[in-house]
């Protein structure tokens, strides 16, 4: 039994079933396995998605461009810089204008209501490619990851050692939804929000060594995310008894996995000798959001 996705933007993991992204996951094994085998799938030939980003990236905009490409459409990069937008020319219009053109809007920026508002004037599917409050497509990578190497969800202890921001709070959303334990750990003043937390079922631990015992997962990101250069002193004196390190990752499962979104600052939030360990899946993540997108776009803009 199939549901159809059609129509519909991708958001947040929390807008979906646990049907719905069981599909999306089992879309993206099935695209990979073929694309590996050489077989070429291109249910979207002669479809466009705008790409539109007002901050930086290298996986995001390599796997969505990639991924249109392999399904047969085509990726159009619109930079923060050169629009309208940019010059006051509102969301609503711009919604308005894409729809006419494109089949579907990839979007990075900063305000989680700009995608919002994006979305309810666009007719077209809108995917959140990361805002200030998520990051779904990447977590959906990561989950398909996991499932890999795990083979299973259900169950698993996911510790995510860092800031309770963006990529925290996708992770509690998909912990919620595919019944994995998730705990945050990270210092006072850091933690994701009660109502994110009462929501999503995860706890906050502010001992790393308490927090990661047993972990199936540990998952870190950087300690000053995009916006937040400023604060990227003072964060790293608040972040430094987190940093996944040997002497951590000893207390989780012999066989757990590392994972990192990805850019690292490698020295801060990780070390090079768990980044490099065989527990680390950093690279498997990265490429997985490759296959993990082109499902979504399969899905929603097939
Ligand atoms: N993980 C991730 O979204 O990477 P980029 O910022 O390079 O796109
Ligand atoms: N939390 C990071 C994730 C980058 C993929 C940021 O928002 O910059």
């Amino acid at each position: 039994m199939t549901v159809s996705l059609k129509g519909r933007d991708f958001l947040d993991v929390w807008d979906f079933n646990r049907e719905e992204l069981d599909q999306i996951l089992n879309t993206a094994d099935m695209l990979k396995l073929r694309h590996k085998m050489g077989i070429i799938d291109q249910p979207l030939k002669g479809k466009t998605l705008g790409m539109y980003f007002s901050k930086a990236s290298t996986r995001t905009r390599l796997s969505f461009e990639v991924g249109i490409y392999q399904l047969g459409g085509y990726g159009l990069f619109l930079s923060a810089n050169d629009l309208q937008l940019r010059r006051g020319e509102s969301i609503a219009d711009t919604a308005r204008v894409f729809s006419r053109y494109l089949d579907g809007i990839m979007i990075r920026t900063f305000s989680h209501q700009d995608v919002l508002d994006l979305a309810q004037y666009a007719d077209i599917p809108v995917i959140n490619a990361l805002t200030d409050y998520s990051h779904p497509c990447q977590i959906m990578a990561d989950v398909m990851t996991i499932r890999e190497k795990k083979r299973h969800l259900d169950g698993l202890k996911m510790v995510f050692v860092g800031d309770g921001n963006n990529v925290a709070l996708s992770i509690m959303e998909a912990g919620a939804k595919f019944n994995m334990e998730v705990v945050i750990a990270c210092p006072k003043g850091y933690e994701p929000k009660d109502a994110d937390l009462t929501r999503t079922g995860a706890r906050v631990v502010y001992d790393p060594v308490e927090a990661v015992t047993g972990a199936d997962v540990i998952y870190t990101d950087v300690w000053a995310s995009m916006g937040q250069e400023a604060e990227a002193a003072v964060r790293k004196q608040h972040f430094a008894p987190y940093q996944v390190n040997a002497d951590l990752v000893k207390h989780a499962k012999p066989d757990y996995l590392f994972m990192h979104c990805l850019p690292a600052h490698r020295g801060e939030e990780v070390t090079n000798e768990v980044a490099d360990s065989i527990n680390s899946v950093i690279f498997d993540e990265a490429e997985n959001r490759l296959h993990a997108q082109k499902a979504i776009m399969a899905l929603i803009m097939g």
